[in-house]
């Protein structure tokens, strides 16, 4: 539903064979929580989403797979497409991020980081990073993170 004064939650991934969606679909329904009112919740792929998308949100969500120990392709290319059109203009905004991997993550969680900063926003909770056999039980791990970041927002408190 569209309100005027709500704040606006920006959820971005990307998956190829499957398994960052699954998280995705649960960190958006975290997001779209009945208890939170007052949060438009906007979905788009990396290879959807641009920087009037960045420049909407007042907070997002990045997902993806780990690939060759680095932020899947559509991730990075996302981040190139918005980082000039951004830089400067959404300083602070609060984000996390969740991600998916074989056997390891942190090249996908350390590029991420590195490109972020260098958008000046600011990480506002613990990554969730699944890794290995997909474990279902983690996925509300990740609605806890939908959850906490549409709330925040709501309440103000990032
Ligand atoms: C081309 C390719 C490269 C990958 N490189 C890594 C890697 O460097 N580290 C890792 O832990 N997993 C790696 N994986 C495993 C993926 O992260 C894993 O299969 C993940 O579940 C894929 O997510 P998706 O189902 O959302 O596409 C790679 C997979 C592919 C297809």
């Amino acid at each position: 539903m569209f309100m005027a004064d709500a704040k606006h939650l920006l959820i971005v991934y990307h998956t190829q064979s499957g398994s960052t969606s699954r998280m995705a679909d649960a960190v958006i329904n975290g997001a779209n929580h009945p208890d939170v009112d007052d949060v438009d919740v906007r979905v788009r792929t990396a290879l959807e989403a641009d920087a009037d998308d960045l420049l909407w949100c007042d907070g997002f969500l990045l997902g993806t797979p780990e690939n060759f120990g680095y932020m899947s392709g559509a991730m990075k290319f996302f981040l190139d497409r918005v980082y000039y059109p951004c830089e400067g203009k959404i300083d602070g905004k609060p984000y996390a991020m969740f991600i998916r991997a074989g056997n390891d993550g942190s090249g996908a969680m350390s590029s991420l980081r590195r490109i972020l900063t260098g958008l000046s926003v600011r990480e506002v909770q613990e990554p969730v990073l699944i890794v290995g056999d997909f474990d279902e039980s983690r996925l509300a791990e990740c609605e806890e993170l939908g959850l906490t970041l549409a709330a925040g927002l709501e309440a103000g408190v990032f």
